[in-house]
């Protein structure tokens, strides 16, 4: 075999691999989460009440694949579950989750079970609709009537969660990137949550989404904060990230020396897109076993390169000419601490009404939110140090190798 050749089977088995949603080679440090979706699944099959669960966190902390990992275990423990991105179209929102809950109850076993929750709500359905059709034609406000699909979704959720219940099960909904979804979905399945609780039925939801989510959810209904078990999904311990490169590594024989290990949890920072984007790199700068600390240092650049593409380039294209300059103003003025909304404003000579605009469209982006009041913070981990290194000043696009994701 030829050296290329047998470099190039080692990097065949690279473990590490960086990308949304990509399951990672070990889930580390997610055992306390774990737990309480066990623990939740018991309750459902003693019938007992508790809480859905809230995962927030930076990007690329691994709220997605937290959130699989959760419905996996859901599932395997005979639950009925469906999973859906929100998008912030509410009718594209509402489809979603009409589509997973009846691949849901099909998938499960359910399928007869649904066929006839879905005939029974054909006949409600066309009642209330009239009912509601009346109502519409007396009363002009119609702003905060639920809609046709609400309607529908809520009686969808009640019978399905009244139904398995009797089979000792419930239904679980699982919904990532949860602070984009459109306030009037948003605000049916709130209050969908609250009533089941106060009913006694199976039905949970568990949502993941950026910092800024538990806000999103108590400014639609203030009894959200109460609704929900709020986890914050942050930077691994220095053990759990460790973990999370030499047990892969390991597992496909090249563990990592010492001190290379120790370098890679102190660059990753315990981020756990850090973790694959070092991993992959370190794995494939070297051809010996164990990998050694020089292979380390001389794959960061590679890593650095792979994270400026994946998670802060596409993110930097997305903003408008003016969102760029906030943002390089937010990262001269901190770097990736949080920064003074005011101290940004006049440091862009904008004043407060402009600024906030921007500010706004912004967070509506995704790209940054607020930690406290009159703050603001990035939601990718280390972009502020990305936007002073690849010095992209104001309005100057990065030229990276990758296009834009949208
Ligand atoms: N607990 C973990 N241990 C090791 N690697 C992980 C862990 N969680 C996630 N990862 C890896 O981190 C990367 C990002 O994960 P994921 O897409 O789930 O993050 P996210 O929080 O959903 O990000 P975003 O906000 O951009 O959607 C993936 O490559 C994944 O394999
Ligand atoms: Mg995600």
């Amino acid at each position: 075999m030829t050296k290329e050749q047998s470099q190039s089977m080692l990097q065949a088995l690279n473990p590490f691999m960086p990308g949304a949603g990509m399951r990672p080679p070990e889930l580390v440090g997610r055992e306390k989460d774990l737990e309480i979706i066990d623990r939740m699944i018991a309750r459902v099959k003693l019938h007992a009440m508790d809480r859905g669960i809230i995962f927030s966190g930076l990007r690329g902390v691994g709220k997605t694949v937290l959130l699989v990992a959760c419905q996996e275990l859901v599932e395997r423990q005979g639950m009925t579950t469906a999973r859906i991105e929100a998008t912030g179209d509410a009718d594209t929102d509402y489809d979603a989750m009409f589509g997973a809950l009846s691949r849901a109850m099909i998938m499960s076993g359910h399928g007869s079970l649904f066929s006839s929750i879905q005939n029974k709500l054909a006949n409600i359905e066309s009642i209330s609709l009239n009912f509601h059709g009346i109502g519409a034609s007396l009363n002009t406000n119609t702003q905060d009537r639920p809609g046709t699909n609400s309607m529908r979704l809520e009686l969808l959720i009640e019978s399905i969660a009244q139904q398995l219940q009797k089979k000792d099960s419930g239904l679980f909904l699982f919904i990532d990137e949860f602070q984009e979804m459109a306030s009037e979905p948003l605000g049916t399945l709130i209050s969908l949550q609250h009533r089941m609780g106060q009913d006694s039925l199976p039905f949970y939801i568990i949502g993941a989404g950026l910092p800024n989510l538990p806000g999103v959810l108590s400014r639609s209904k203030s009894y959200a904060e109460r609704l929900f078990e709020y986890r914050i999904i942050g930077q691994l311990s220095a053990e759990d990230t460790a973990e999370g490169f030499q047990k892969p590594a390991a597992r496909e024989g090249r563990p990592f020396q010492d001190d290379a290990l120790e370098e890679l949890v102190k660059v990753s920072q315990g981020y756990p897109y850090f973790i694959q984007a070092y991993g992959k790199a370190a794995w494939n700068a070297s051809d010996s076993s164990p990998i050694a600390l020089r292979a380390v240092k001389e794959s960061e650049a590679d890593a650095r390169a792979e994270l400026d593409e994946g998670l802060h380039a596409s993110r930097w294209q997305r903003a408008t000419v003016a969102g760029r300059e906030y943002l390089a103003a937010m990262a001269a003025i901190s770097g990736d601490e949080p920064s003074s909304t005011s101290e940004v404003a006049r440091s862009l000579g904008k004043n407060t009404q402009q600024a906030s605009s921007i500010r706004q469209s912004l967070i509506e982006l995704g790209l940054i939110y607020s930690p406290a009041r009159g703050k603001v913070a990035f939601t990718v981990p280390d972009m502020g140090e990305f936007i002073l290194r690849a010095s992209p000043a104001s309005g100057q696009t990065y030229d990276g190798k990758r296009q834009p994701e949208r």
